[in-house]
């Protein structure tokens, strides 16, 4: 087989965002764009000569044609292997463990996680370092320099590679192994929670729905619930993946996973619901009439996770990103167990756990996970959650009422501006920044500042250091906003306001999250001038 060297050009906007590269398809499919941020990575990793990849994806549009390029651009790069879901997928969780557990120097991600997939719509590439997790800022810096330099990449020519044909086959000198997506996966959740306790409660009549979403869950979700713990066929719906995630928004949150949510709060629900999305790293949790914020979801799973088998010994620490509500850390309080509070982005939570510093960690954004890979994990949250109502015997709502008289309830909710002019944007957060240091002691609307500044973060174990991680004001009375920019959008800006609101009072545990939200939201408008500033008086999203 040929080899060539390619010579391009470097092309602008390949810095890669809060999850790796994003970008429209379109741009995606343009001429040497996807060859020449592989050959960035490969080159910002140092080489992949004599390495072993693993690659996959989540299944939409471009999915197995960029992975046939990037294979013939390992070959070329004289990687040694490289190790391929079947038809080129693997969700992100999945893809975490296959390279922990073949010890691979690490691996490719395809995937724009929950945004749209399709020709006119989103899509992504991932570099995860050996400890199966995003590349740290340091790699992505480095690959990011090399975007701006590159003048030529090595891609070999040739036929296809049959993606659904297991085993192991070579291309010239580089072994390409076919692997079952689901098998290892599925076999790891089977050492965390207790399959035998799970498969007792769904023996005994008890009825969940998982929504897939047409994203790459479907078939983790049908082998581990339906095969292995024996929830009935059809527990599982939309699970078949498709391209375009049947021309949906593989977001699994009360906006788009609509279908879901209208059944569990109809007077049929079922006893639990859950939700994935594109990749599978994300979790939406809802009981019958009751929808669990992420952010709950995490302090409820630290309170329980030593009901299962995994967690039995108790948690080293946990750890949030900034924005998630500080529900979690009332939790780990009382366990006498530390909480780090950590920038957006599940990169931030890897050297966390690669030091044992922490067992849990999760995101507002859905996102929740542990040190069994690194990456977060939707369908092992869902399995966890399943666990602990085995063990306890519970309902979502009954175990929610519990934990919020235990700790108090953080009232929480996101409101996403997107698609904001970004100069627009950026202006609103540098007038904000610069108001920092004078609004202590300020009183706006209801409510008085308590603090404001702007999160950096100090990582504990190497030291390394990100500023600008998003502005911070707390109020009086346990009410607190925060703002950001996404890293993670493909069009505009995204500004994001993150809104809490902490009740203790026993008699005010069930009250309505927009009422109670009301004055930290009006106060959090003013503070920013953020209509003034965008010509945006209400958000596209409200989470
Ligand atoms: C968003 C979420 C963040 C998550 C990331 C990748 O990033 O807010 O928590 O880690 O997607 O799934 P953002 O667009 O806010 O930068
Ligand atoms: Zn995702």
């Amino acid at each position: 087989m040929p080899m060539q060297n390619v010579r391009t050009t470097s092309i602008e906007g390949q810095k890669p965002g809060t999850s790796g590269l994003r970008k429209k398809t379109a741009i995606f499919r343009r001429p040497h764009f996807l060859e020449n941020y592989v050959q960035s990575i490969f080159d910002g990793i140092g080489g992949v000569e004599g390495k072993t990849l693993v690659i996959g994806g989540d299944g939409r549009f471009f999915n197995d044609a960029a992975i046939q390029i990037i294979l013939r651009m390992a070959c070329a790069n004289s990687a040694a292997k490289c190790i391929i879901g079947q038809g080129g997928i693997l969700s992100t969780p999945a893809a975490s463990h296959l390279i922990r557990l073949r010890e691979a120097d690490g691996g490719l991600i395809l995937s724009a996680s929950h945004n749209p997939g399709g020709a006119d719509a989103d899509f992504g590439l991932k570099y995860n370092g050996p400890n199966g997790g995003p590349a740290s800022e340091a790699v992505t810096d480095k690959i990011y320099e090399r975007t701006k330099t590159l003048s030529f990449y090595k891609i070999a020519a040739g036929e296809d590679i049959n993606l659904g044909q297991l085993g192991t086959r070579k291309i010239e000198n580089m072994m390409v192994e076919i692997v079952d997506p689901v098998a290892d996966y599925a076999d790891l959740m089977q050492t965390i929670v207790d399959f035998p306790k799970i498969k007792t409660l769904f023996a005994g009549g008890f009825t969940m729905c998982f929504d897939a979403m047409h994203a790459v869950t479907g078939p983790y979700a049908h082998t581990v619930l339906e095969d292995m713990l024996g929830a009935p066929k059809g527990t599982v719906i939309n699970g078949q993946p498709s391209p375009d995630f049947g021309k949906g928004h593989p977001d699994p949150n009360p906006i788009w996973a609509k279908t879901l949510m209208d059944k569990m709060y109809s007077s049929n629900a079922p006893d639990f619901g859950a939700a994935s999305d594109g990749d599978g790293d994300r979790n939406m949790i809802v009981g019958p009439g009751a929808y669990v914020t992420p952010s709950d979801s995490l302090a409820l799973l630290t309170a329980h996770a030593h009901l299962a088998p995994a967690y039995r010994g108790g948690l080293s620490g946990v750890a949030r990103s900034m924005p998630t509500s500080r529900a979690v850390d009332r939790v780990a309080d009382s366990l006498g167990i530390a909480c780090f509070e950590t920038p957006t982005g599940w990169k931030f939570f890897g050297n966390l756990l690669d030091a044992g510093k922490v067992t849990l960690c999760g995101e507002e954004s859905a996102g929740t996970g542990s040190d069994h890979v690194r990456e977060k994990d939707g369908l092992w949250a869902v399995l966890l959650w399943l666990n602990i109502l085995a063990e306890t015997g519970k309902s979502v709502s009954e175990l929610m009422g519990d934990l919020w008289t235990a700790h108090g309830r953080c009232y929480y909710s996101r409101l996403d501006f997107e698609d904001v002019d970004s100069d627009k944007a950026e202006a609103m957060i540098n007038k904000l920044r610069a108001k920092l240091g004078s609004l202590a002691g300020a009183t706006i609307g209801t409510l008085t500042v308590e603090t404001a500044d702007e999160f950096a973060y100090l990582d504990p174990v190497d030291g390394s250091q990100s500023t600008n991680q998003g502005i911070r004001i707390a109020f009086e009375g346990g009410a607190r906003a925060v703002f950001r920019l996404s890293g993670t959008g493909t069009q505009g800006a995204t500004i994001r306001l993150y809104l809490e609101q902490l009740e203790t009072d026993p008699v005010r545990l069930h009250e309505a999250p927009e009422a109670v939200l009301t004055d930290v939201r009006e106060a959090a408008m003013s503070v920013s001038d953020l209509t003034a500033m965008t010509g945006r008086s209400a958000p596209d999203v409200i989470t």
